[in-house]
């Protein structure tokens, strides 16, 4: 069965042909038959009681909900999961409603479905655009076989402020990162065949500036200017709609004063305008009623219009569609063209999906038993956590640890624990599955190992959602974990947040390590100063402390089911770590938000007085730049080649990479470009391209880049994109900071 499983991935990924078959007839022919309460009914998107992932009206609302089922009133469902579960609910929509229009069900598959796999920031970490495509795969296979449709995902959000918890959702701060993934996470859901029913359809989120929030807080406002819209936000995006993403969902956020659910500029002008994109766009939960609160609509009815004329086309549980737009519609304020424009990006999805054929098809309970958590998906969950691991500092080579006649002390809250490693939104990945760090270091017998946390989880589950902390008063388990550390050769320390303390609505102000845990490292440090540092967090952290004073610093987010045995393989050095960081950390939370490429300022200093740009309490530069991440092999750059092609407004890069040491291992070559003037400012560094290769001990390797205008262009302030000529720089190395470099003039 195992093979079979794997052929069939193979196939799917690899020798299907795109089916790009066209379904506009039918969709005329059935939107003809339709009513207009039909054709609203399309366009209301409700949660079933499975899981609630915001605020839902819970009383009498599932009565109403079958009612409206069965009178073709629902488009489609959120929340509801299994294959039986869902079947049923297809029933009540395809036997009883006049039209027998299929459902559509969706589900936040955000990273991995039952089998958890890293949350997506780690991924992005391992800058592995095949690995990170692969796991989406797997989680559209499991997802599908429970009889799901569509996921709310990627988020594909760029953030440059650690303080907003859902950063460990996206692809961090870069806008070509963030496009590579996001179109790699494309592919991975929807495969070559979105009928296939292995295959889920996509929704690329929040569109657009969700990433902005103001000081970080979830749902603030986002002001952004027109440059850092075109170039830095709507990047991402634009690759999951050329990737052939199924659908959007807008945001709850105002962007430069218009709710992006009301916002037509965004979605009428740029997304099904510029873009031409014929997908659908789904509201974000109860966005369009939030129009009324953000001060945008007088009321319901006038939230309903609003984003209904903006692009909105399906309305995510705000229940104010089915309220209104059919009395909007008759009183003339709401052009019914538009009700048919949404309905028909509705029925096209569900077209793609096959649902017209067999409305069934995803319903198969066999499918659902032989697939969820099946080995392979376990074993490259766990393969992709060891890829996301990034070694963030290695002094004297404490790591990788001696395998055998070494005394251990394992510490930390987050040391045993098998539910935080799985992170935050992973609704059907089970408490309790991850491998925890205590288990994966057991794996390694030949070293004594002796545990003691030192402080505890506190937690409970408040409805539907986990609300854990670490322990902030409670001392009790110091002391022995300050015995515990004493006279051993090595301890490691689990430290970091709990995967609840990072996602939706966990917006942080404070970027320590939370609770008494600083207290408990330093009073570790007093006694042994040989600590690695293992740390388990959903966004960067300022842990200035920790990098002045402890020897070795591993970052392992929150990596899955597999995370522990990533873990333990990455101390013992059976995997050498590969990854770079897609987001920078800060010394402090006041350079935050802060990020690799900004713009130099007219006062880019240093010079002795004060006047330039700068703080006067604290250095501009990063605690880790983005980019970086270290290996146990040691990589040296030489040979830098830039070869400019003025006709074609181009160059050709070459660059020798060699693995100096004997380990093998992966390195992340980068590069960068520096545009030194242009009508509109750029960033003094922009990554542009990167490989990540695999170097043998003592091997070297060319690698070649091609950079076009694609590369060296950028978007004007009109939102066109202009290739300017004139001087370039071409940095490439290891990270964003340091690395080789060439100038060129164009
Ligand atoms: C709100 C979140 O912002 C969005 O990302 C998610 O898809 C929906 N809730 C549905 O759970």
């Amino acid at each position: 069965m195992k093979n079979t499983v794997f052929i069939f991935l193979v196939s799917i990924l690899f020798t299907a042909q795109t089916v790009a078959q066209n379904y506009d007839k039918q969709v005329d022919d059935l939107l003809k038959k339709m009513t207009l309460e039909e054709k609203i009914g399309q366009m209301n998107q409700y949660t079933g009681f499975f899981d609630i992932t915001g605020p839902a009206p819970m009383d009498g609302d599932s009565k109403v909900k079958y009612d409206d089922i069965k009178s073709g009133r629902v488009g489609s469902m959120l929340n509801v999961r299994g294959a039986k579960q869902i079947r049923e609910m297809q029933k009540l929509a395809v036997e009883n409603s006049r039209l027998g229009i299929p459902i559509v069900f969706a589900m936040d598959v955000i990273h991995g479905h039952k089998t958890v796999f890293p949350i997506p920031l780690a991924e992005a970490a391992s800058w592995d655009m095949e690995a990170i495509e692969q796991g989406a795969r797997i989680a559209a296979i499991e997802a599908s076989a429970e009889g799901l449709h569509w996921t709310f995902a990627p988020m594909v959000d760029i953030s440059r402020d650690a303080r907003w918890g859902r950063v460990m959702e996206g692809g961090g701060e870069d806008p070509y990162l963030g496009s590579q993934i996001a179109a790699a996470r494309v592919k991975g859901f929807q495969g070559t065949d979105l009928s296939a029913t292995n295959t889920i359809a996509a929704c690329a989120k929040h569109f657009a500036g969700y990433g902005f929030a103001e000081a970080g807080k979830d749902y603030n406002t986002s002001d952004v200017g027109t440059s850092t819209l075109y170039n830095v936000i709507l990047p991402p995006f634009k690759a999951a709609a050329e990737a052939g993403v199924a659908s959007f969902m807008n945001s709850f956020n105002t962007l430069n004063g218009i709710p992006a659910t009301g916002d037509r500029f965004l979605q009428r002008d740029i997304l099904k305008g510029s873009w031409n994109y014929d997908g659908m766009m789904v509201s974000d939960w109860g966005s369009i009623g939030e129009m009324v609160p953000h001060g945008f609509a007088k009321d319901g009815r006038h939230a309903a219009l609003l984003a209904a004329q903006a692009g909105s086309d399906m309305d995510m549980e705000s229940h104010l569609y089915k309220v209104h737009l059919a009395e909007l519609v008759k009183s003339g304020e709401l052009d019914e063209k538009l009700i048919d424009d949404a309905a028909r990006r509705v029925l096209l999805l569900k077209y793609k999906l096959g649902l017209f054929d067999d409305p069934y098809k995803y319903s198969d309970e066999l499918r659902e038993k032989e697939l969820l958590m099946h080995p392979d998906h376990i074993a490259t969950a766990t393969e992709m956590a060891k890829k996301s691991i990034v070694l963030l500092k290695n002094d004297n080579k404490l790591l990788p640890l001696a395998k055998s006649g070494k005394s251990i002390a394992l510490i930390g809250p987050l040391s045993d624990d098998k539910t935080s490693p799985l992170g935050n939104w992973r609704l059907a990945g089970d408490d309790g599955t991850a491998i925890s760090v205590l288990e994966g270091l057991k794996k390694y017998p030949n070293n004594t190992l002796q545990h003691a946390k030192g402080l505890n989880l506190i937690g409970e589950r408040i409805q539907f959602v986990h609300e854990v902390e670490i322990n902030t008063d409670d001392r009790t388990g110091i002391t022995e974990a300050v015995a515990a550390a004493r006279g051993k050769d090595v301890v490691v320390m689990v430290l970091g947040e709990h995967g609840y303390q990072s996602g939706e609505g966990r917006s942080r102000a404070h970027l320590g390590l939370p609770g008494l845990q600083q207290e408990l490292l330093e009073a570790v440090y007093e006694v042994n100063q040989n600590i690695v540092l293992v740390l388990m967090n959903g966004r960067p952290l300022a842990i200035d402390w920790a990098n002045e004073n402890i020897p070795a610093i591993v970052e392992a987010w929150q990596l899955g089911i597999g995370s522990g045995d990533a873990i333990a393989s990455v101390l013992y050095g059976d995997t050498n770590p590969s990854g770079k960081l897609p987001m920078t950390f800060p010394k402090t939370i006041g350079q935050v938000p802060i990020y690799y490429n900004f713009m130099n300022t007219g006062r880019p200093g240093p010079i002795e007085m004060v006047f330039w740009s700068h703080y006067i309490d604290e250095t501009n530069a990063p605690l880790y730049p983005f980019g970086h991440g270290l290996s146990y092999a040691d990589f040296s750059y030489s040979d830098l080649n830039v070869t400019s092609k003025a006709m074609l407004n181009g160059a050709k890069v070459s660059v020798n990479v060699t693995n100096n040491s004997t380990v093998d291992g992966h390195e992340v070559v980068q590069l960068y470009i520096r545009d030194y003037f242009a009508s509109v400012v750029r960033p003094i560094k922009e990554l542009k391209a990167f490989e990540k290769v695999f170097l043998k001990a003592g091997e070297s390797k060319t690698i070649l880049f091609d950079l076009g205008e694609d590369e060296l262009g950028f978007y004007n302030n009109q939102g066109k994109f202009v290739f300017e000529k004139g001087k370039f720089d071409i940095m490439v190395g290891g990270s964003s900071m340091g690395g080789l470099v060439k100038t060129i003039d164009l």
